[in-house]
């Protein structure tokens, strides 16, 4: 009596409400791999999705308007997961890299103080199914084309912009969350009730503070002061108008460049420091601005042309400081009816590059296991335990392994004297340029 494809049964989640906190890269992914993964059969009972965030639908000028990389590598298969979720295609098109096929589009560089390449790697494709092996995009770009789907998937309403949680409480069956619209006093604090949580407020993320208050950052040594250039269409200097990655030799100052568009690029000075600094961003009043630039240019000194052309075109808008932290991941409960995910769970430093990729993985692997897995029992609590078990066990090695090589990459943009040379070496040895 085998049946070759029986029909699905259906998920354990079925019909449940789920609040999801954060609309960022994780929390508007979620909801969507969920969608994707989920047996046509059983469309009825999808679970009923609302998503909290403090931010506005439209994000303020000199927010976001730098850009990441999705890669398609072993460890951050940001490119693989966009491509299960249907959005890969559409996100290309708004990316800067494009397809691949086409012209050249620019690579991930390691220059040396001269700006001459140590390393460069655009690949070939590893797997001939995908259109491109890795893309550079703007995350607000990237993030819009999440909006759009997600607007069409849920109804009206459910993503409630402006509109912090400030609590979290576990209770025997439920969760309850507290939320506050910005614009509204502490008295109009509003609860809602969901059978699970998925927290994914970012690294500072409050719920995290709340619920693990032992579980915090920490400071990986760097401080960076970043912004974003404007130039005329078309004017962006060489190399930073069509590639990307960090300069090498200046010891304990670092330079990572890249092309946000046609008319700017972001470039990030990173320097070794004791103490983590006040973070800075915008809005900026014209006294900090000023000051910060002239901060960039002093400790850009060791780093030759363009990159006083660059800075000295940067958009006061986009001046920011802030800090290399990082935290390991970490497991969750059997009997947990909250989930953290993205970097709410396993904070990253850009240094990692991959943050936004472990984002997007989790988001489709959490959906992966909340969709098959089916009620192990006739009880009618909800037990999440195997589902988190086996989410846990994909994502957590995966996380950590992205956390510590970003240490690496930190000690070899701020490499000097014996350690710089072997750094050199190493990447000799490992990738030979071409002409
Ligand atoms: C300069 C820079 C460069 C980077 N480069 C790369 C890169 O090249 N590749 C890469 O993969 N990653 C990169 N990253 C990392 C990447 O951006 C993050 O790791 C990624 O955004 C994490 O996604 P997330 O969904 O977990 O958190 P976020 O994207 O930070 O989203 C969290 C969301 O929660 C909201 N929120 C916070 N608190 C609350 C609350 N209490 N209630 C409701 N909502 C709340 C926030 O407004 C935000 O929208 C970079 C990061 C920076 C800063
Ligand atoms: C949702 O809102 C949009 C615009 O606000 C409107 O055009 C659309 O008809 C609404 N859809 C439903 C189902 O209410
Ligand atoms: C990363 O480093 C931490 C701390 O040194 C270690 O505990 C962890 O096992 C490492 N993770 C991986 C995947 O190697």
């Amino acid at each position: 009596m085998s049946n070759p494809e029986p029909s699905p049964q259906k998920p354990l989640v079925a019909g449940r409400k789920i609040i999801v906190v954060g609309c960022g890269i994780a929390g508007l992914a979620f909801p969507l791999a969920l969608r994707k993964q989920w047996p046509e059969e059983y469309i009825d009972e999808f679970p009923a999705i609302t998503v909290y965030e403090r931010d506005c639908r439209e994000i303020r000028p000199g927010r976001e308007g730098y850009s990441i990389s999705i890669r398609g590598d072993d460890v951050g298969s940001g490119i693989q997961t966009l491509h299960k979720m249907g959005l890969l295609e559409q996100m290309l098109l708004v990316s800067i890299t494009g397809r691949s096929g086409s012209e050249p589009k620019g690579a991930f560089t390691l220059w040396d103080l001269d700006w001459k390449p140590l390393l460069s790697i655009s690949g070939p494709p590893s797997d001939k199914e995908l259109p491109a092996t890795s893309m550079r995009i703007r995350r607000d770009a990237l993030r819009q084309v999440m909006i759009d789907a997600l607007e069409t998937l849920l109804p009206n309403g459910s993503i409630q912009w402006e509109t912090k949680c400030t609590k979290a409480e576990p209770m025997p069956s439920k969760v309850k969350v507290t939320v506050r619209n910005n614009n509204a006093e502490a008295s109009s604090d509003r609860e809602d009730e969901c059978d699970i949580l998925i927290v994914a407020d970012g690294a500072g993320s409050k719920v995290r503070a709340q619920l693990r208050p032992e579980d915090t950052l920490t400071f990986r040594g760097i401080v960076c002061l970043a912004g974003v250039s404007r130039f005329t269409e078309g004017e962006v200097p060489k190399p930073m108008d069509k590639n990307w990655g960090g300069v090498l030799g200046a010891g304990p100052v670092g330079l990572f460049v890249s092309p946000v568009d046609t008319r700017s690029a972001l470039w990030s000075l990173s320097y070794r420091s004791d103490q983590p600094r006040e973070r800075l961003s915008a809005p900026l009043s014209e006294d900090q601005a000023e000051n910060l630039l002239r901060e960039a240019l002093d400790r850009a000194k060791p780093f030759k042309e363009p990159t006083e052309t660059l800075i000295k075109a940067t958009d006061p808008a986009t001046l920011a400081v802030y800090n290399a932290m990082d935290k390991q991941p970490f497991r969750h409960e059997a009997n947990s009816k909250i989930v953290f995910i993205g970097d709410s769970n396993h904070a990253m430093s850009p240094f990692a590059g991959n943050g936004a990729n472990m984002a997007l993985t989790d988001a489709w692997e959490l959906a992966l296991q909340l969709s098959k897995s089916v009620p192990t029992s006739s009880s009618l609590s909800l037990d999440l335990g195997p589902a988190l078990k086996a989410y846990d066990e994909m994502s957590i090695p995966r996380s950590s392994k992205a956390i510590n090589r970003s240490h690496w990459s930190i000690s070899m943009l701020h490499a000097a004297g014996i350690k710089l040379w072997a750094y050199k070496l190493f990447l000799a040895l490992v990738r030979p340029i071409k002409g």
